[in-house]
């Protein structure tokens, strides 16, 4: 089983849909895909409504999924952990223990070379239109990473 993780701020924008998108482009009997934030002001929360409407848009239902808080233990659990942004790379990388801890993160978008700013954009505060600029990005994205997964 190959498990990997996404991580954002604040587990309800960015990451759930990560989880569940790549979630649906691979078998689960295989991978396994989880989401977590770096902070816990939404831990136990649904992922945030625009992006429950954007994912289940495309077909895909991430009601399901439950905000929770990055922890230490994650580093043992997962074979590779993915920060959203700069930020959530450095507060990863603040908890890790040695460096093979270090070793299993990486910037989601470093996977994708046909984007030169390797943030995806935090869509909280932004629009609809924010939402749907970040669902292709990050759908793109996992294109890339599913096909690389799948020839390992
Ligand atoms: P996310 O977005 O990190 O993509 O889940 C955010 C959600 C909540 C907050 C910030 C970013 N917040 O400040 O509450």
């Amino acid at each position: 089983m190959t498990r990997i993780l996404m991580v954002c701020l604040g587990n309800i924008c960015r990451s759930p849909l990560a989880h569940g998108i790549l979630e649906s482009k691979l078998n689960s009997s295989e991978f396994y895909v989880d989401s977590a934030g770096t902070a816990a002001y939404h831990v136990g929360h649904q992922p945030d409504s625009r992006s429950i409407q954007i994912a289940k848009n495309n077909g895909i239902n991430i009601s399901h999924q439950t905000a929770r808080q990055f922890k230490v233990s994650d580093f043992d659990r997962f074979d590779y952990i993915y920060a959203m942004d700069a930020s959530n790379y450095t507060n990863i990388i603040s908890l890790a223990r040695n460096n093979s801890d270090i070793g299993k993160v990486k910037l989601f978008l470093e996977e994708n070379p046909n984007v030169s700013n390797k943030n995806v954009p935090d869509p909280y505060y932004g629009e609809m239109s924010d939402f749907e600029y970040v669902f292709d990005l990050i759908k793109d994205t996992s294109i890339i990473i599913a096909k690389r997964l799948l020839e390992d």
